[in-house]
């Protein structure tokens, strides 16, 4: 599905009302900072509330677990704020699939999520136990009016994020309930995104080489009919962080080329 609408006859006006913050537009540019629920204090993560602050005024959302948020995120932003709700296991396992839900759904109604979010391992040896937590996140979120955003998570198996794998994926995660899906971005994206019935953001994953690498991933997703961007290590773990998210968000909501992203980047960077 290519960007968000409003269905009044398929949604309650919370849900409406949550998904239009998170999609001013239709899109959305959502500041993925979850990492450390299993890999710890990564590098330019190592204090959330540094990372966060110059970062939060050009994203439309923020994706985080509730220690991150309570720690770290101020009230009254006026952000989407994306709660990550799957873990239960560290980077030092060999499976990460063996989550559970790790934040009930009551706290996230009171930290005032717009949404909450769970990791999803189709094909991982804890499969079943992952798609039914996604199922009963569902029926408990759904009444409360929380849209959930199932993310298709690969662990370690990077090479799985093809369009066959990663359809399959989100797919199951629409099946399921959830109201949006974050993947990753790969050739023939628009199979992924033509495949599901809910709006796709896409990740960014490791940190790419260049700025330019960023912005052809996020051009080239947004042609495919993406609905924007869930982004966090190809923003913060660059040197120019602000110039990156400006000129991600120039990409989702103003149309702009890779090009023209580039450009825009090394204006807001003072490098031309
Ligand atoms: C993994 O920890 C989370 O799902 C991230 O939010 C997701 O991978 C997006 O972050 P990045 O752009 O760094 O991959």
């Amino acid at each position: 599905m290519t960007g968000w609408k409003p269905h009044p006859g398929t949604m309650d006006w919370g849900m409406q009302d949550r998904m239009a913050r998170l999609f001013p537009g239709g899109k959305s540019v959502m500041l993925a900072v979850d990492h450390g629920y299993f890999l710890g204090p990564l590098s330019k993560l190592e204090q959330p509330a540094k990372t966060i602050a110059p970062l939060l005024p050009h994203a439309d959302a923020i994706a985080l677990t509730r220690g991150v948020l309570r720690t770290s995120m101020p009230a009254g932003s006026g952000k989407g704020v994306i709660l990550r709700v799957s873990g239960g296991v560290s980077v030092l396992q060999e499976d990460l699939s063996d989550e559970t839900l790790a934040t009930g759904i009551d706290e996230a109604v009171r930290l005032n999520a717009s949404a909450v979010a769970m990791s999803v391992f189709v094909g991982a040896p804890h499969e079943h136990q992952s798609i039914a937590n996604l199922a009963k996140l569902v029926d408990e979120a759904e009444p409360r009016g929380l849209p959930v955003l199932g993310i298709t998570a690969v662990g370690k198996e990077l090479d799985k994020r093809d369009a066959r794998y990663l359809a399959l994926a989100s797919r199951i995660c629409a099946e399921f309930g959830a109201r949006m899906v974050k993947t990753y971005h790969c050739p023939d994206f628009a199979k992924v995104v033509d495949s599901c019935p809910v709006p796709i953001v896409v990740a960014g994953g490791p940190k790419l080489t260049t700025e330019q690498d960023v912005f052809d991933l996020v051009a080239n997703a947004m042609a495919a009919g993406a609905a924007g961007v869930d982004m966090g290590r190809n923003i913060w773990q660059h040197e120019q962080p602000v110039a990156m998210i400006r000129a991600v968000r120039g990409i989702v909501h103003e149309g702009l080329s890779a090009k023209e992203a580039s450009q825009r980047f090394h204006e807001l960077a003072g490098k031309r």
